[in-house]
């Protein structure tokens, strides 16, 4: 039985996240670090879980939210509407494509890819074609936890107890090339090039296909892949040809993490459906947004009236007051930029951790990268799954005072270990730096622990 004073179950009376480890309590937040109660700091490498893009302790944030509750903390969005939600739905408009202005702002990542699908599929049965209700998604890929988000997800490990909860998706293999048979060398490789689609919407009727919904830089399930450069057209082209919606999710890696506001606009694609999360609203309250278009709205106006996609917090004033201050500080301090231009100072130097055995890979875009190891570095053989290792390198980078993302068990096989490195777009060279030195150290202590536990020798 661990001691009352301890932030681990069964002590206290919250329902920790993980039943079996200890939480430091976090008792203040500063820039990129965080402080705990023992006085022991951390830098937030990940942005806590890729939402923290403007750093701790922001004032601005910190007055904004505040100021917003002093004024009117809710009203219901079903009756009313209010200044914060209208001023930001308008900086949005500003910042996505041409084409997509209309914002619904819910609380999750998940909620608001709910809306999508839902409002995808309201979208064809008022065009009088209620045949089109078929999902099509990657494999790995990740769009949340609520069920029909999860549905969509091809994460065989979260799926698996709730199976028969989940309504049937069909997949195409994700363009990861790190883990594809071509090893992202083959020109057409179906996967990597995007015709993989094609294929799968051939096979299922494209006249049954609602949707197709992607990550447009790999999250959490292919470590911050980056498709090839005409690969989102490829998409596009696809999708338009079969009269399928495209959904890009952009929960984890839109609100400027790759270094543009959008991850698809170095590709020039304009999706249907457009999703932000995650750090929209910098982490100083919850707020997701689902971006759509005149053409798919104006169909729904005139048939059932409204979108079918309703929560208590949707429109949330408070919420969309700290995302409006996140974008009006991102463009007074040119974080966006900034987050370009240090995402090449971290890549240059999470890559020297390449001359580890275990780093397979080092990729991503902005400040945003996913670090995959392996056991074996030439044939890209993953650890065990029962070893741990993703999970194992987190805790041992939480003792050295880092903080990462970890992922495990997206192969197809059950297995692969990755983290995702994320810090907020205010860090310095010199963090960087530090970064990395923890990273090897606590590279090291993971590696002996996991070497331990199967009593074998460490590659050389
Ligand atoms: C790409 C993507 N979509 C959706 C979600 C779900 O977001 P939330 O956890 O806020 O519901 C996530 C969460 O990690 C994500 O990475």
């Amino acid at each position: 039985m661990p001691p009352s004073n301890s932030n681990r179950y069964p002590a206290g009376h919250v329902l920790y996240r993980r039943l079996q480890k200890d939480f430091p309590k976090v008792v203040r937040g500063e820039g990129c670090w965080l402080y705990d109660d023992a006085g022991k700091r951390y830098l937030d490498a990940s942005s806590g879980a890729l939402v923290t893009n403007l750093g701790h302790g922001n004032a601005v944030l910190a007055k904004a939210v505040g100021d917003q509750a002093a004024r009117v903390g809710y009203v219901n969005g079903v009756a009313f509407t209010n200044d914060a939600v209208e001023e930001l739905a308008t900086e949005l408009d500003a910042l996505t494509a041409d084409g997509l202005e209309k914002t619904l702002f819910c609380c999750n990542g998940g909620d608001a890819v709910e809306a999508a699908l839902k409002i995808a599929r309201q979208y064809w049965t008022d065009l009088g074609r209620p045949e089109k209700r078929k999902i099509v998604s990657l494999f790995p890929s990740y769009h949340g936890n609520t069920l029909l988000a999860l549905s969509a997800s091809g994460r065989p490990g979260y799926r698996k107890l709730l199976q028969d909860w989940l309504v049937p998706v069909c997949t195409v293999p994700a363009p990861y090339a790190y883990r594809c048979a071509c090893r992202g060398e083959r020109e057409d490789c179906p996967a990597c090039s995007g015709t993989a689609l094609e294929e799968v919407l051939l096979q299922e009727g494209p006249e049954t296909v609602a949707a197709f919904i992607a990550e447009p830089v790999g999250g959490a399930s292919t470590g911050a892949s980056v498709p090839r450069a005409g690969y989102w057209k490829k998409i596009r082209e696809i999708c338009d040809r079969h009269e399928v919606l495209f959904i890009a999710d952009e929960v984890m890696v839109g609100a400027g993490r790759t270094g543009t506001w959008s991850a698809l606009e170095p590709y020039a694609v304009t999706p249907d459906f457009q999703i932000f999360g995650k750090g929209i609203a910098g982490g100083y309250a919850p707020l997701s947004a689902m971006v759509t278009s005149r053409r798919i709205l104006d169909v729904i106006a005139e048939v059932s009236g409204a979108p079918l996609h309703n929560q208590t917090f949707s429109q949330f004033p408070i919420s969309c007051a700290a995302g409006l201050a996140t974008i009006r500080h991102l463009k007074a301090e040119g974080l966006i930029e900034r987050c370009a231009r240090m995402g090449e100072v971290l890549h240059r130097s999470l890559g020297e951790l390449l001359d580890h055995p275990n780093v397979g890979d080092v990729r991503g875009r902005g400040l945003f990268a996913g670090v995959e190891f392996v056991a074996d570095k030439d044939s890209r053989e993953p650890f065990d799954s029962s070893l741990g290792m993703a999970e194992t390198f987190a805790l041992a980078a939480q003792s050295a005072g880092l903080v990462v993302w970890p992922n495990s068990g997206y192969t197809e096989q059950g297995n692969g270990d990755l983290v995702l490195i994320g810090p907020p777009f205010i860090i310095t060279e010199s963090e960087i730096s530090e970064l990395v030195e923890l990273f090897r150290v606590a590279l090291e202590m993971a590696i002996n622990t996991v070497y331990d536990r199967i009593g074998g020798q460490r590659p050389i």
